[in-house]
């Protein structure tokens, strides 16, 4: 079955640069900027990950991008991603960051999108792999905040294909973005947000009407609300659904628990990703393999999910 999902050419359309940094190249980016971190070693950092709830992830993981420094820094984890995401069968990646985290520790935009950039042409050019970048605002700022940041952005507007909305989000729905959503749209720049991983199903009915998204980062609480899942299914609007994160962040018990295939089943055109691959114990092969196995997907399913990522793909 690996071998099969390995060969699947899919896009991964779910993916936190800064969540594919891996505790060794955390280590050596630590050590390259004398950047001290609170653990030991390796296997005390890779301990640690034991998470209840998406705040108690985020804490760690917003702690530990204080390592990325430079250019360089940036490139490297990028091209860390691009090959393993490569080895998998990866075609094409949109892949999220997070401006905010950076730029409040002094560390430029021009910095931080050189390097991802950098890292984007050399996957093309040794990989075959294309990619996107999507800017995420951090939804526990305010859009104050957040307006700030894409005006800061758009100095670098050819490097960015979206704007998402991720970070804590119970007490922050799209709503609150509304505005900052409205001028990134006029801009040209293509809407998603996660919405529904904690939160309840009225964040998603917002993100599509008031955000006017194009996908649903998770959007795994829609199953709470008949209508609403029908206008999924009708509109056939993608989630991107994250079945191992889902599971290290107590969203559902255990991956047999995950209502993947009832989405699946009932017509909602979802996708499997990873989300955070070094931190929640897989990237998007073992997405797919794991899923697999909890919920007998066949080879056709994991067919017809792989071809809803490349459909569901804004820059191929
Ligand atoms: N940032 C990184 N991963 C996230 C997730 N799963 N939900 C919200 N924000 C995130
Ligand atoms: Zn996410």
């Amino acid at each position: 079955m690996r071998e099969f999902i390995e060969s699947l050419p899919k896009a991964e359309l779910h993916l936190h640069i800064e969540g594919a940094l891996e505790p060794e190249l955390m280590f050596e980016l630590a050590r390259r900027n004398a950047i001290p971190l609170r653990h030991p070693s390796v296997e005390a950092l890779r301990a640690a990950y034991r998470f209840t709830d998406l705040q108690s992830f985020l804490d760690i993981y917003y702690e530990a991008a204080a390592v990325l420094q430079t250019r360089e820094d940036f490139a490297d984890m990028a091209m860390a991603y691009f090959r393993k995401a490569a080895s998998q069968g990866v075609k094409h990646a949109e892949i999220f960051f997070d401006p905010q985290t950076h730029t409040s520790r002094g560390i430029s935009y021009e910095t931080v999108i050189r390097g991802l950039e950098e890292a984007r042409r050399v996957a093309k050019a040794e990989l075959g792999m294309t990619s996107a970048l999507i800017l995420c605002f951090l939804r526990h700022l305010s859009e104050d905040d957040a307006m700030e940041t894409l005006a800061g952005a758009l100095h670098f507007r050819d490097a960015i294909t979206g704007v998402g909305l991720d970070s804590s989000e119970r007490g922050h729905p799209p709503s609150k973005f509304a505005r900052v959503f409205e001028r990134a749209r006029a801009e040209g720049l293509i809407p998603v947000a996660h919405a529904g991983e904690e939160g309840p199903p009225e964040y998603i009915r917002e993100a599509l009407d008031i955000l006017k998204v194009r996908r649903i980062d998770h959007g795994v609480r829609c199953i709470e609300d008949p209508d609403l899942l029908k206008r999924l299914v009708d509109e056939q609007i993608p989630l991107t659904v994250c079945p191992l994160s889902n599971v290290k962040l107590r969203v559902f018990d255990t991956l047999r628990d995950h209502n993947l295939k009832q989405l699946l089943d009932l017509g909602v055109k979802v996708t499997i990703n990873s989300d955070d691959p070094a931190y929640f114990g897989g990237y998007i092969g073992e997405n797919y393999l794991s899923s697999a196995e909890a919920l007998g997907l066949t080879k056709e399913e994991l067919t017809t999910i792989a071809k809803n990522s490349i459909d569901a793909s804004f820059d191929l």
